[in-house]
């Protein structure tokens, strides 16, 4: 099998077939199989909101590629005037820069911006979500609005109108079945003066997820903030949260000194610590990890966790030197390093577990959901 995954890592480098999860199944008797938000997926790599699905020309591409899911990026939400409380992170920003960020003797990599949220119009948005609906339907991978609404500080009342007025109009937008929706807490929030106070924070996660309900039939996911206090107020955070389907744990961190989010080594440390310390059973939905994930073997480490699934989004922005394949669109360069990289791909890694006893095979199968399953 190792001189077989030698191979297919070399042709696959090439060219990627897009239904490399059922090849992987039929050659390795690896079962992929995993989920996000409830929805059931080929295997477990998806695409985090952000400044790689803003277009359909993104989404066509990724698609193309198999990845299994994409979240658009964050919509800052309005009530049925136009107006946003969160304006602030509708802001134009396009210079992005790519940097390498070492954390003691590991390499790994940051995207530097001073943007935020959607800044197009809120019909533009719409737009991308009928052609996400269309995807989803069509079953060959799912894609996922994500919104930023009003939120109140301590003393303040939460702005309904934005919440009933945005969610209604996504929901329209996709049509019979419940609306799948992430709801955003970023690292600009964390370092946001509404996000001094831990009750202000604790109040949000307890009550946005009714709000968010009250205005349409949705799938929910909240994406969580690290937020600038220590591990216990994180897993508060986790264990506060009331009434979402999926939890995606944990967004990137924030330097307050340089007023920028950053990610790298230090944020899988911090994800991973605090997902590892979780009593069994406080998150209140599954769990889908996000942070640094670079590898197969890290895709493991959150799925180890808990997580069923996981989000990508600086692994795709990388110079195409850092990639080992010589062809494809960038998605399609990620998955094929994070499945068949023979030492560090997935395959890999599940084959090293049952090697080490950690993982056995169920009808002659390895399954990757058993990872998840064995500890939660
Ligand atoms: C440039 C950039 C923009 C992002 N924008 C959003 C956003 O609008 N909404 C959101 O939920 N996450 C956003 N993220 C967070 C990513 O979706 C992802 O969760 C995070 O970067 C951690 O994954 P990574 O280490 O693979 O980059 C953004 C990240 C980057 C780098």
């Amino acid at each position: 099998m190792r001189a077989q995954l030698e191979r297919d890592f070399e042709r696959f480098g090439r060219e990627l077939p897009r239904d490399f999860a059922a090849h992987v199944r039929e050659r390795y008797r690896v079962d992929l199989s995993a989920r996000y938000l409830g929805f059931p997926l080929p295997h477990p790599i998806g695409k985090g909101s952000g400044q790689l699905s803003l277009h359909e020309s993104q989404l066509e591409t990724d698609h193309e590629a198999g990845l299994a899911f994409v979240v658009l990026k964050t919509l800052i939400a309005q009530d049925a005037t136009g107006a946003q409380t969160m304006r602030a992170w509708a802001t134009h920003e396009t210079k992005m820069e790519i940097e390498r960020r070492r954390t003691g003797d590991r390499d790994g990599w940051t995207v530097t911006w001073k943007g935020r949220g959607w800044d197009r119009s809120f019909e533009e948005y719409l737009t991308l979500v009928r052609v996400g609906r269309d995807l989803t339907g069509s079953g060959e991978m799912v894609v996922v609005p994500s919104v930023k609404y009003h939120l109140p500080v301590l003393d303040e009342p939460f702005h309904d109108a934005e919440y009933r007025f945005t969610t209604g109009a996504l929901a329209r937008e996709w049509g019979a079945s419940p609306l799948p929706l992430e709801k955003d807490f970023s690292p600009t929030l964390a370092g946001d003066a509404r996000s001094d106070e831990r009750a202000a924070i604790l109040r949000w996660l307890a009550e946005v997820p009714a709000r968010i309900r009250a205005g349409a039939a949705v799938r929910l996911g909240v994406k969580l903030m690290n937020a600038r206090f220590d591990d216990d107020f994180q897993r508060a955070m986790v264990e506060g949260t009331k009434g979402a389907d999926a939890l995606i744990v944990f967004n990137r961190l924030f330097d307050a000194e340089k007023g920028v989010a950053y990610g790298g080594w230090e944020l899988s440390d911090r994800n991973l610590g605090v997902l590892g310390s979780l009593a069994p059973g406080v998150s209140p939905g599954s769990l889908t990890g996000t942070g640094n994930v670079c590898s197969g073997r890290m895709i493991v480490a959150y799925a180890l966790r808990g997580c069923e699934s996981v989000q990508l989004h600086t692994a795709f922005q990388l110079p195409l030197s850092a990639y080992p394949s010589s062809d494809g669109s960038r998605t399609q360069r990620v998955l094929h390093q994070m499945i068949f990289d023979p030492k560090d791909g997935l395959v890999a890694v599940l084959l090293e577990l049952e090697a080490a006893g950690r993982l056995a095979r169920r009808d002659g199968e390895l399954k990757f959901l058993d990872l998840v399953d064995v500890d939660h």
